[in-house]
């Protein structure tokens, strides 16, 4: 029997991964932002599916994640939610949409849940986002906060180098986490932060942490999908495991098809009415 037929059939919720946690069961998170792919890898088991502003890289190009819409996300949100029948899915609120103004994210994360039909919302940030995500929950929308390195933060720290490897940001972080419980956060993504440090919040929290960059000793991975699939290209960070190299595959396909195409070889009689 496939790994994915083995997997509970059953909807994934928050409730559901925060039991996981407390069973020691890692939990396993992939972006997506399609229909078509978003449904094979809720068709392969997976357990929660973030509709990441990453879409800004990966789908449109940007180099940050900065230049993504609250509209553009709720279309890969929905785009998401229609193909998905198990995973948790959770959408990330993009830049400008949150910080500053708690009504503005509450109308934003309004938006998100009511246009796409999303499980969930993820922002970034601690203290400084702590009154929108009190204002958020509080219209009972569940947020997953993140912390350490925060992309749509990038023209602040200037690099997208490791954070919290020194004493003050790392005690920072680690208040940061336990004020993000204590607002009824129901998990947080750490992201490229020291392993040990990772463990240590993981371990203070009873709310599932979800590491990228992060190392093992957290409660489950996530990583974005065309990363791992070996979409993207010219990426390699040490996080990153590929599971298969698929930029290869599709320019080989895409090549193979020119020639045939140029060649007459396609369509043959058999591909003809
Ligand atoms: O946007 C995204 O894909 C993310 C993950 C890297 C956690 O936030």
């Amino acid at each position: 029997m496939s790994t994915a037929a083995q997997t509970s059939q059953s909807k994934v919720t928050t409730c559901t991964l925060q039991k996981m946690k407390r069973e020691g069961r890692k939990i396993a998170m992939l972006t997506a932002y399609d229909y078509s792919l978003a449904s094979l890898v809720d068709q392969a088991g997976i357990d929660a599916i973030l509709v990441g502003d990453s879409a800004a890289n990966v789908m449109a190009g940007y180099p940050t994640t900065l230049p993504i819409s609250l509209d553009q996300m709720i279309y890969h949100g929905a785009s998401v939610v229609r193909a998905v029948k198990r995973a948790l899915v959770v959408v990330d609120m993009p830049f400008g949409s949150y910080q500053g103004d708690p009504l503005e994210a509450l109308r934003s994360a309004v938006r998100i849940m009511k246009e796409t039909g999303a499980d969930a919302v993820k922002l970034e940030g601690g203290e400084e986002a702590a009154e929108s995500i009190r204002k958020v929950i509080s219209a009972g929308i569940p947020v997953m906060g993140h912390l350490g390195l925060t992309p749509q933060s990038i023209n602040q720290f200037g690099t997208y180098a490791v954070r919290a490897t020194e004493e003050k940001e790392a005690e920072k972080l680690l208040s940061d986490a336990r004020l993000l419980e204590e607002l009824g956060c129901f998990g947080i993504v750490l992201e490229k932060i020291p392993a040990r440090l990772a463990a240590r919040v993981s371990g203070q929290l009873s709310v599932p942490v979800i590491g990228i960059g992060a190392g093992g000793q957290v409660d489950g991975q996530v990583l974005v999908l065309h990363d791992m699939l070996g979409i993207t290209q010219g990426f390699s960070p040490r996080f990153l495991r590929r599971y298969l190299d698929l930029s290869g595959e599709i320019t080989d396909a895409v090549s193979r098809y020119t020639q045939d195409v140029r060649s007459g070889d396609f369509p043959s009689s058999k591909e003809e009415y």
